[in-house]
Parts: structure tokens; C-alpha cells; sequence
């Protein structure tokens, strides 16, 4: 029987495939879901400092070919969260708190209240589309790099950057030289392509109300670019930070792909959307197959191990 575990400092990974952030994971029941499914951990729906309900109208559509949102940060507040950490230990499985502001002060509040209680590590959401009249953080260098720098000297505890996309390999050269400088433990690529849309041409309008219809794009579609962007953070990393993947995941293959591009753990968005968690246990039996026929008996020995043609 293939060995599937992996590891990120503290997070072990029994079987690495878990929820992206921002599917089910933004009530406790939706957590509790994901924790008594097949899935190696969770990842909770990025936090603010307030409870907020999110943009209105239709906010998520999908095709076959992908889907966007545009949310606008539906949670329950922070301390809603907190006051599940200890609860959710019982299950073993990795806790990981997204937490996402607008601005840098906020995001400093949220990491001594997330730092006080056991969630397993912190991912920083740098890269949230859906804010009106916001811009991305992870754009912004400069900002980003020295607000990282004040989060790590607040928590001990694993921290994780969730990045979107980026469109040139100087970008993601730079980004791990810094993030390798201030100590950030891993990162999430990619968050969805900020600005993507689906028209309806019978009705002549837009999918989705919010932000003049256009939100993240996610799931099929965005694949290639996720992966490229795993194989270069691994590159320029010389794997010293450890990437978890996120970006059109729906099968076991997917899965493989991105282990060999670099990834330790991979999470699924789109698809979980569309399957529920039962995608879990579909996944881990036909990864469990793919690796029998392989012959690979240890998932982690085939992290990164892509071939380039010369
Ligand atoms: C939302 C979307 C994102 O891609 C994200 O990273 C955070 C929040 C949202 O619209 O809720």
C-alpha cells in the first residue's frame, strides 16, 4: 500500500489533499465536514476582523471549463473562529487559519488572536481579488514584504502566504528571496486569476452581480498556470520553501502533476464545490491506484522530481 504522508514543519499530512480555502470551511459544521471526510486537513474561509456577509446577488458560477466568485469575504469574524480552535485538535488533522484584511493593521490584529489559540499554522491571504477599490497585496512588494516581516515577529507559529498568480519568473524569484529572508514557512499558489468572467449571450448580461460580473477565476481552466507557477516557486526556492498547490484539481492525476512540479500538499476549490467531500475518498483511492501502477511507494520521494526535456 503506497505511503501518502507528507510534511510542512509541524503539519503532517497523512493524506496531503484538503479543502481550498473558502470552500466549506466558514462554519463549524463546514469544518467539522471536511475534518470527518477523507480530507488531510483543513483550511478555514479567510478571516477578517468583523463578521461580514459578503457581497449580494449571485456571487459563484461555474462551467465545465472553470468557475468565478466574487464573494466579498463571507465569514463569521475572527473570534468565531478562535473559539473553535481548541475543539477541532480532537480530530489530528492540521487546522489552517486563512486570515485576510484591508489593511496592514488588521491583518496584525488577527495574528495575535489567531497566534493565542491552537490552530496548526496561519495562512496570510495576500491575494484576495474580490475587494472593491482594493488592491492586491502580494502586488505590491513592497507593502507585502514588510508587513510580512512585522506578522512573523508576532507568531512562532507556521506561517503560509496565500499568492495569486504572477505573470513573469523575476516576480517569483523575488518574492522567495524575501519570503526565504523574513522566514515564511510555506506558501499557497496560486489564489484564483483576478479577473475573469462567463457571459450569458442568450440573456446578453453577466454570470455574476457583484463587481460588474468579473471575479476570480478557478478551477480548470487556471490549471496550467498553477502549475507553472508551482514549478517556478520550486525552482528559485531550490525547494527550501515548501509550496502547497491549489489551482484545477479534480483528480488523482492532477494531484501527481502537482507533486512532481513541487508541491507537498495540494488543496481542491472548484471541484470540491461541485462533488462535496466524497471527492476525498474518490481521490485518495484512485491516487492510491495511480502510485500502485507506478510502483511508487512513497508519495513525498516524488516531490518535484519533474523531468525538463533539454
Ligand atoms: C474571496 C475570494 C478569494 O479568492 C480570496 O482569496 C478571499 C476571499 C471572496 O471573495 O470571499
Amino acid at each position: 500500500m503506497p505511503n501518502f504522508s507528507t510534511s510542512i514543519k509541524n503539519l503532517h499530512f497523512d493524506f496531503p489533499v484538503f479543502n481550498a480555502s473558502g470552500i466549506l470551511g466558514a462554519t463549524e459544521g463546514e469544518i467539522k465536514r471536511v475534518l470527518e471526510s477523507d480530507a488531510g486537513a483543513v483550511v478555514i474561509k479567510s478571516v477578517t476582523l468583523e463578521k461580514r456577509p459578503g457581497n449580494s446577488g449571485i456571487r459563484f458560477y461555474w462551467e465545465d471549463i472553470g468557475s468565478i466568485n466574487s464573494m466579498g469575504l463571507p465569514n463569521q469574524g475572527v473570534d468565531y473562529y478562535c473559539s473553535l480552535a481548541e475543539r477541532l485538535t480532537k480530530y489530528n488533522k492540521p487546522v489552517i487559519l486563512s486570515i485576510a484584511g484591508f489593511k496592514k493593521d488588521d491583518y496584525k490584529k488577527l495574528i495575535v488572536k489567531a497566534d493565542k489559540v491552537p490552530f496548526s499554522a496561519i495562512e496570510v491571504n495576500l491575494s484576495c481579488p474580490n475587494i472593491e477599490g482594493k488592491g492586491i497585496f502580494a502586488y505590491d512588494f513592497n507593502t507585502m514584504f514588510r508587513l510580512l516581516n512585522a506578522l512573523r515577529k508576532k507568531t512562532k507559529k507556521t506561517l503560509g502566504v496565500k499568492l495569486p498568480p504572477y505573470t513573469q519568473r523575476e516576480q517569483i524569484k523575488e518574492v522567495v528571496a524575501n519570503f526565504r529572508k523574513i522566514g515564511i514557512d510555506f506558501i499557497t499558489t496560486m489564489n484564483t486569476f483576478p479577473l475573469g468572467t462567463f457571459i450569458d449571450w442568450k440573456k446578453e448580461s453577466m454570470r455574476i452581480n457583484p463587481n460588474m460580473g468579473i471575479g476570480g477565476l478557478a478551477g480548470n481552466a487556471v490549471k496550467p498556470i498553477a502549475l507553472s507557477q508551482v514549478i517556478l516557486f520550486r525552482y528559485f526556492s531550490e525547494g527550501k520553501l515548501p509550496v502547497i498547490a491549489v489551482g484545477g484539481i479534480s483528480s488523482a492525476q492532477d494531484i501527481y502533476e502537482f507533486i512532481l512540479a513541487g508541491a507537498s500538499a495540494v488543496q481542491i476549490g472548484t471541484a470540491l464545490l461541485k462533488k462535496g467531500t466524497n471527492i476525498f475518498t474518490q481521490l485518495k483511492r484512485d491516487l492510491r491506484g495511480l502510485l500502485m501502477e507506478k510502483k511508487v511507494k512513497k508519495l513525498s520521494d516524488k516531490v518535484g522530481r519533474l523531468k525538463f526535456l533539454s
